[in-house]
């Protein structure tokens, strides 16, 4: 049934990544880029995402908004701090991650409009935010505040859905290492977000790839920053426990 679906969509190639993954420690998306991918992703200098981390550095020092502050009036260490997201703020009580965190203090500290889910900015402040944690390696969850909300996440990733009638674990468990138009498909992890992506000829969220992973199902995708994708965030967060921030890591 599994099979005959992703035949289908075009599934194909056996490849033995598939093999050495199930069961063993998390691998990164990168090993499933081709070399020419990966030779970008690893040139700081030729890497399109240090772009929106150059950009982010630029908007996080610069003052803005009714309080006119800049980012960078409060905050000085960022290493590390990605690491701590989706969390709950601690002011309101909501799981945020680092982009809804980013646009609650363009609101409440900057006084100004937050950035929109996707636009430049965000994606470039989150970038430089990201970045400030390169090559950490992402701790489990632990915090019991956000056991159901991680629950959730975890449903979600197995729940089958879509006119295709798939979960998320039928292609990054269970067809790890096959091709699906073109992609290999990889064990689904969130390590190096946002990324560039050379279809995509932009950088792009987590949360974008995870509407392109729904709509290939033929599901409804969620909203951008929406709490359901940021509850599938916290899970891959936990599934990818022991891989390093590789942000802003290149896809094809
Ligand atoms: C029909 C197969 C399929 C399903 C079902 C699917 N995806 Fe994907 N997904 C892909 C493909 C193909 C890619 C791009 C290649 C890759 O990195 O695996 C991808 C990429 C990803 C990535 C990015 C990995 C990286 O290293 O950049 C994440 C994260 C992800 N998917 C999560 C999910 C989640 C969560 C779900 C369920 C809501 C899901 N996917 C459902 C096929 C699928
Ligand atoms: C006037 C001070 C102030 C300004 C300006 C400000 N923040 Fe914050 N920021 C805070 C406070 C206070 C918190 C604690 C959480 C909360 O109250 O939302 C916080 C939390 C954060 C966190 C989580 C930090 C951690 O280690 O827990 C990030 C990331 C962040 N802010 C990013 C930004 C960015 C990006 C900007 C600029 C767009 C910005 N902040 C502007 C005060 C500020």
């Amino acid at each position: 049934m599994l099979l005959s679906t992703l035949w289908r969509l075009g599934l194909s190639g056996l490849f033995s990544l598939a093999s050495c993954t199930a069961g063993a420690a998390p691998v990164s998306g990168y090993a499933f880029q081709s070399a020419d991918t990966q030779a970008l992703q690893d040139d700081p200098f030729m890497n399109p995402g240090m772009l929106w981390v150059d950009a982010g550095k630029a908007l996080f020092n610069t003052k803005a908004g009714a309080a006119n502050k800049a980012c960078s009036d409060c905050h000085q260490t960022l290493e590390g701090t990605a690491d701590k997201f989706p969390r709950l703020n601690p002011r309101t009580g909501a799981l945020v991650n680092l982009t809804t965190q980013i646009q609650l203090c363009q609101l409440d500290q900057q006084q100004a409009t937050p950035v929109a889910y996707e636009s430049q900015a965000a994606l470039a402040l989150t970038s430089y935010v990201g970045h400030a944690s390169f090559g950490r390696k992402w701790q489990p969850v632990t915090d019991p505040a956000l056991a159901t909300y991680l629950q959730r996440g975890a449903a979600y990733f197995s729940r089958r859905k879509g006119q295709l009638d798939l979960a998320c674990g039928d292609c990054h468990v269970r067809s790890v290492g096959k091709l699906l138009r073109g992609d290999m498909i990889s064990e689904g992890h969130s390590n190096g977000y946002p990324i560039y992506r050379l279809e995509w000829q932009s950088a792009g969220s987590l949360h974008r790839r995870l509407r392109s992973c729904d709509i290939g199902v033929r599901a409804e995708p969620r909203a951008l920053g929406s709490q359901a994708y940021i509850e599938v965030e916290l899970y891959l967060r936990q599934r990818a426990a022991g891989l390093s921030n590789e942000t802003p890591a290149v896809r094809r």
